[in-house]
């Protein structure tokens, strides 16, 4: 078992080694824009990030499901209000679908207002006949193919921040001023999604769900007025990777004297950098926000024991997900091993599926992508090693957009390598269009009411 640490204070990260981190060229100019984030306002309030763990508590205890969702990595270019909403409404479907078919509360957390960051497996890239320094979101450098582009640029990190206030701002403004209603169930479909078989079988539970709220109202239920059904909440996450960033955002609560990252509610540290001696688990030990942590196909039981330890000694619900991307192959055998020993050490961990990450490969026509089938598989996996085991499958964490992108293969449009041109417009890895997310979300409630 490792040593219990040290004191713990927001830069007790710098003492260790940060891998992911961009040399940025200029430190002076670095130190100047984190000091100006560190004076401007959080973007989000520890009371907040309290409720989010409250509620990933009742998911660790099997009484309600996490829904993680959003963009692989935001872009600064394809930032607007339509973007945002057609995002917003398919994790409202996908939400409501797995309610509504599984019985619990859905917690939604997006991939949003933050997501910028990506760690990368090589530093450099060749693009033509150029051998470039990577892409590394557009919260550190711009992806055109060229020397200057690439290098890392600190007003980028100021530019996140705003960015990041602004999406939250308007989710904040859609989520509780009526966009979220229930009884607008039928208004959350896309066009595009609407014609399809997944979306005509959405309309048949919208129309359950209208069916069902009509006849609370006639027995005298207010419905209205009642925020439960008006309102829905909507947590941010990404994965908390530029430390300094991160750093500057990290706030002493007033009411408790506990310190929260407050660039959003939840935070993760990556598959790339969760080493036990590492900044990224030195940072992220010592925030109250509820954090996650991917875990890849070659992770030991040990060793994620250890970082439970690490993360979340005092053993408090809801504090730690445990997000696996193992890959379909793998996961149903990979997974269970960890699961006896994390429940055998009392640890209340939330375990969350990402289907995306070990199933991705290059297409004939050189484009990343993934299969929804092997997205699905991995699911099935997952819940079924839960199943043998006597756990919960918590949630699933996944990368989709709105639009009718074609990023992914497979789906009820079984779109194949041909069509990956058509619309291929993600600034990383590949996500699914909104009619593959609505498709998803009904398998994963049939795989998840199986269970229950
Ligand atoms: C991601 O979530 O976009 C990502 C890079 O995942 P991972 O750390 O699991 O590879
Ligand atoms: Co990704």
């Amino acid at each position: 078992m490792a040593e219990a640490r040290g004191s713990w204070s927001p830069s007790t990260w710098q003492e260790r080694p940060a891998r992911q981190q961009p040399v940025w060229p200029d430190p002076a100019a670095l130190e100047a824009s984190l000091k100006q984030i560190g004076t401007m306002p959080p973007l989000v309030f520890a009371g907040e990030a309290r409720s989010l763990q409250a509620d990933l508590a009742q998911v660790a205890s099997g009484n309600a499901f996490l829904l993680q969702a959003g963009d692989c990595a935001e872009s600064f270019e394809e930032f607007s209000a339509d973007n945002i909403r057609e995002k917003l409404r398919v994790i409202l479907q996908m939400a409501i679908i797995l309610t509504y078919s599984v019985g619990v509360p859905v917690i939604k957390v997006g991939r949003i207002a933050g997501q910028f960051a990506k760690p990368r497996s090589s530093d450099t890239e060749r693009v033509g006949d150029l051998d470039l320094p990577t892409f590394r979101g557009h919260i550190v450098n711009d992806p055109t193919a060229s020397e200057a582009a690439r290098v890392p640029d600190p007003q980028r990190l100021v530019h996140a921040y705003h960015q990041s206030a602004s999406t939250l701002n308007l989710l904040r403004a859609f989520t509780k001023g009526g966009f979220a209603d229930l009884s607008r169930v039928h208004a959350w479909t896309q066009e595009f999604v609407a014609s399809s078989p997944e979306g005509r079988r959405y309309e048949q539970l919208a129309a359950e769900i209208s069916r069902g709220l009509a006849f609370m109202r006639a027995c005298g239920i207010d419905t209205e007025s009642n925020p439960n059904l008006s309102q829905v909440d909507v947590y941010t996450s990404h994965e908390a990777l530029i430390l300094g960033y991160e750093e500057a955002l990290t706030r002493q609560d007033s009411l408790t004297g506990g310190w929260f990252d407050c660039s959003a509610h939840m935070l993760w540290i990556g598959e790339r950098t969760r080493e036990l001696e590492g900044a990224h688990v030195e940072f992220l030990r010592g925030v109250g926000n509820p954090i996650g942590c991917k875990i890849g196909p070659d992770t030991q039981p040990e060793y994620v024991l250890e970082l439970c330890e690490a993360l979340n000694p005092s053993r408090i619900p809801g504090r730690l997900t445990l997000i696996t991307r193992m890959g379909a192959d793998k996961i149903e055998d990979g997974l269970q091993p960890l699961l006896r020993i994390i429940t055998d050490a009392g640890h209340p961990v939330v375990w969350a599926c990402d289907p995306m990450h070990a199933n991705t490969f290059t297409a004939p026509t050189g484009h990343k992508t993934r299969h929804f089938d092997d997205i699905v598989r991995e699911i099935r996996g997952f819940v079924r090693a839960h199943r043998s085991e006597g756990t919960w499958p918590g949630g699933i964490h996944v990368e989709l957009t709105g639009e009718n992108v074609t990023e992914c293969l497979g789906g009820a449009d079984a779109l194949s390598d041909t069509d990956l041109d058509h619309r291929y417009e993600t600034v990383c890895d590949p996500r699914l269009n909104a009619r593959q997310s609505v498709d998803l979300a009904f398998r994963v409630a049939e795989l998840v009411s199986e269970f229950t």
